[in-house]
């Protein structure tokens, strides 16, 4: 199974961006968590971190086909991006929408996802576990749908 993990806009700051919010984890730290649980769970991981819109846009249309799902921090990007949630429709590509924060916890703006309805499901609020919670959502989907 093949999942591309796609981080959004200014997320290659954590480690130093408003850590008592975010924490003091690396993208690259992130990312090492999920190869280890990657390879628990037999799959291979790819990843895209990009602050411009269209490149995130890009990098969902380029892995249609490539791999099996995606997981996806799109950061501001949730708020705001119907290019982003048209992507995800497009390829018809399952994806988990994954956030550090607590979303729903802080300001009425962050409270709006565009892309939510319309993924596999949400994991916010816990941190880096977010991600790895998130990937094991999304790999149980995929299975359970026969991917
Ligand atoms: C975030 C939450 C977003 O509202 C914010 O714009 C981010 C990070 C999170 O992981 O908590 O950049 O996606």
């Amino acid at each position: 199974m093949r999942v591309l993990v796609l981080d959004g806009p200014n997320l290659n700051l954590l480690g130093t961006r408003e850590p008592g919010r975010y924490g003091t984890r690396t993208l690259a730290e992130i990312r090492s968590d999920l190869e280890r649980l990657g390879a628990d769970l037999g799959v291979d991981l790819t990843f895209v971190q990009s602050s411009a819109e269209g490149d995130l846009v890009d990098a969902v249309q380029a892995a249609s086909g490539s791999v099996d799902g995606v997981l996806a921090n799109p950061a501001a990007y949730t708020h705001t991006s119907i290019a982003l949630r048209d992507a995800f429709l497009a390829t018809g590509l399952p994806f988990v929408e994954v956030h550090l924060s607590n979303v729903h916890g802080r300001e009425p703006f962050r409270r709006r996802s565009l892309l939510a309805d319309v993924a596999v499901g949400v994991v916010a609020g816990f941190g880096p576990d977010s991600y790895l919670l998130g990937l094991r959502g999304l790999v149980a989907h995929l299975e359970a749908s026969g991917r």
